[in-house]
């Protein structure tokens, strides 16, 4: 479904990908995905069943019969709500080690491309517009420095009743960022026609509506 917009997010882990796609996605009436969340569930899966991260056939065979759903802004593993269990860092970890496998990400591919429907969809990820979504209108790369990253990480799991450090976390996302980026199989990087987002010292209205100025001028009629 080529005539189907689509609106790319990718980056480096918590430079805001997820926030800037909800509020973007709701001005414009769009659906989301959140790719990551798919890599997360198979972690968290695997973990469940007792698979090693290093198994590649029977990780791939988790990742392509997923039970996975997404309602309400909750997502689902089988009956069970796991939204909050998902953004635990070492599930991020996991998530980041299971995504190097090109057979797991194989697995993921269609499911992604189903999220493709009227009236549009923002995808949040890091091979949005690399792989998945090659053909979209727009693709933002965004990025902010690992400091301010590892800080609103802090702030946000410590909101949501997880403990963390700060020099946990960013040891932790330095070397989730070099994983993404070294890997073979669709690494972290902008796409050729990417535009590059830098928020480090933008708000997030700011960042919503730079990306909104972007699409309206790519496009001729507003939506
Ligand atoms: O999806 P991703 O990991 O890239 O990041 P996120 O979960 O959307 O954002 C991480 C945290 O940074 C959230 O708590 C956002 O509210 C916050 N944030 C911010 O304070 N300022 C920004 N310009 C962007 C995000
Ligand atoms: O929210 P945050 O940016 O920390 O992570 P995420 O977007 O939920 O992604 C978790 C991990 O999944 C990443 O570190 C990547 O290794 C992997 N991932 C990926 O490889 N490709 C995607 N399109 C999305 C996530």
């Amino acid at each position: 479904p080529h005539d189907v917009p689509v609106l790319c997010i990718d980056g480096p882990t918590a430079s805001g990908k997820g926030t800037l796609a909800d509020q973007v996605a709701q001005r414009l009436g769009y659906a989301v995905l959140d790719s990551g969340a798919l890599y997360r569930a198979t972690a968290l899966a695997a973990q469940c069943a007792g698979v090693s991260l290093q198994d590649e056939e029977r990780l791939a065979s988790l990742a392509a019969t997923l039970p996975l759903h997404f309602d309400g802004g909750r997502c689902f593993l089988d009956d069970e709500d796991v939204t909050d269990a998902l953004r635990a860092e070492a599930v991020g970890q996991g998530a980041s080690t299971v995504a190097a496998l090109p057979k797991v990400r194989q697995a993921l591919h269609q499911l992604q491309l189903s999220f493709r429907r009227v009236p549009g969809l923002v995808a949040d990820g890091r091979d949005m517009g690399t792989a998945i979504f090659p053909d979209s209108e727009l693709k933002v790369f965004l990025t902010a420095s690992a400091a301010k990253r590892a800080e609103r990480r802090h702030k946000q799991l410590m909101e949501k009743g997880f403990s963390a450090n700060i020099t946990g976390l960013l040891r932790d996302l330095e070397e989730r960022d070099a994983r993404d980026k070294n890997r073979s199989a669709s690494p972290l990087k902008p796409a050729q026609d990417a535009r590059l987002l830098d928020n480090s010292d933008l708000d997030i209205e700011a960042s919503v509506n730079q990306v909104l100025t972007w699409w309206s001028e790519g496009r001729p009629f507003p939506g």
